[in-house]
């Protein structure tokens, strides 16, 4: 291995079987939806990670917009979220005129903190959407008496969380809904891509029609009905079998790509422990309730100037590290919306969390390389007031590149 080759932040996963598997799906006369890959990949999420209901869709965007309408969510409606997400948790509510309301992360992790939920609900609440950071569960069990006590809808954004539990039941299962990703970033990918789990037969036929453009095709072709028309609203939120035929090729492999990224996500921990006994850093936390899926290897610097910094004395070391949300509450589409609530743990995240490269080619010596670098850079001495000027430089310069990396 070359030691100045770059190190990305992310390389796309490649099994190998993915341009066999895409033309099976055109041998099979079918590239559509539904066709034999969807329906492998469906099966397989059901019988391999337990769920009831599966139904891919194009992105995990996709699944929470059919969870909203699924939720009947509308204008009069209020829905809690993290500050700390993606943009589409909360987008896929508001598209339907709701008003949400953000919650602040809990003090030792980026999940939303469950004990200022209640002191948001109203008459006007109708559902709660965590989100499962970095495939590390929510604390679930207070946030779904809190659904039962207020009767609401509960609906896990687990992008992030293929193959990840809470108290051995696998994310995307407890609530009403769960929405994944199959993002090039995610452990699992076809590109774009997501799935849509339902836990509650009642929803069954209606998410069908939903991600079917408003019609009930799916029964038609289970000869169910013998004609197919516009039934309801909808979408087109199904995916070709050309994307189920890569997901697929990945599935198969799913147990070797998780105890790889698990290796090296112990080997970063492993090599950092130091940094963080001394404190210079923070380590992830993972509660005794969730498993570790190692979607993300992330630290957290003290702050904005140091994490900038350090992503500045990586990249000049050809080393890619990239921080993640900017607060939702802050945002430009909702800065004037929000109930001006301050959210400092979810300031603290967007601020000091950093993510380092993790993907399944990675290299034990790459891993320890961008370790080294890491200790180099928090042991050699710093000027703070350089990095600060530097920060507000860089944010500056590249606001944009910055803010939407997934
Ligand atoms: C928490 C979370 N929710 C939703 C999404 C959107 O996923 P997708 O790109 O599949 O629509 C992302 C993107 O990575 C995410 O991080």
């Amino acid at each position: 291995m070359d030691s100045n080759e770059s190190i990305p932040f992310n390389k796309p996963y490649y099994s190998g079987k993915e341009l066999d598997y895409i033309r099976q799906a055109f041998a099979s006369g079918k590239i559509s939806g539904d066709g034999i890959f969807t329906r492998k990949c469906q099966q397989f999420f059901c019988e391999q990670l337990g769920f009831d209901k599966a139904l891919l869709t194009t992105s995990c965007t996709d699944a929470l917009e059919i969870a909203a309408l699924l939720a009947n969510i509308g204008p009069d409606d209020e829905v809690i979220v993290p500050s700390f997400t993606f943009p589409s948790t909360a987008n896929a509510f508001a598209l339907r005129g709701a008003k949400i309301l953000f919650a602040d992360s809990g003090a030792t992790h980026p999940n939303l903190d469950i004990s200022s939920l209640e002191s948001l609900i109203s008459k006007k609440t109708k559902a709660i959407v965590p989100v499962h950071y970095a495939g590390i569960a929510c604390e679930m069990e207070p946030l779904l008496e809190l659904a039962r006590a207020y009767n609401l809808y509960v609906i896990e954004d687990a992008a992030h969380s293929f193959d990840s539990y809470y108290k051995d039941t696998p994310l995307g299962s407890i609530g009403h809904f769960g929405t994944f990703s199959f993002h090039e970033t995610k452990n699992i990918s076809s590109g774009e891509g997501g799935m849509l789990i339902i836990n509650a037969s009642q929803f069954y036929q209606r998410a069908e029609i939903l991600r079917e453009k408003g019609t009930n095709r799916s029964s038609f072709f289970r000869g169910e009905v013998d004609k197919y028309s516009w039934v309801d609203i909808g979408s087109s939120f199904l995916p070709s079998d050309i994307i189920a035929a890569v997901l697929y090729a990945q599935l198969e492999e799913f147990p070797s790509i998780q105890k790889k990224r698990l290796t090296l996500w112990n080997r970063y921990f492993d090599n950092l422990k130091s940094l963080a006994d001394l404190g210079y850093l923070e380590l992830p936390f993972i509660p005794s309730y969730a498993t570790n899926n190692a979607h993300m290897f992330y630290i957290l610097c003290s702050s904005c100037e140091e994490r900038q910094a350090l992503i500045d004395h990586l990249r000049s070391h050809k080393i890619y590290a990239i921080f993640h949300y900017v607060p939702l509450h802050s945002a430009p589409y909702y800065h004037d919306k929000h109930d001006k609530r301050a959210l400092p743990n979810c300031d603290r995240f967007s601020q000091c969390l950093l993510r380092l490269p993790l993907y399944n080619e990675l290299l034990f010596e790459q891993v320890d390389r961008v370790s080294e670098q890491i200790h180099v850079f928090f042991t050699s001495q710093k000027t703070p007031h350089f990095a600060q000027l530097l920060c507000k430089h860089l944010y500056k310069k590249n606001p944009v590149k910055q803010l939407y990396t997934q």
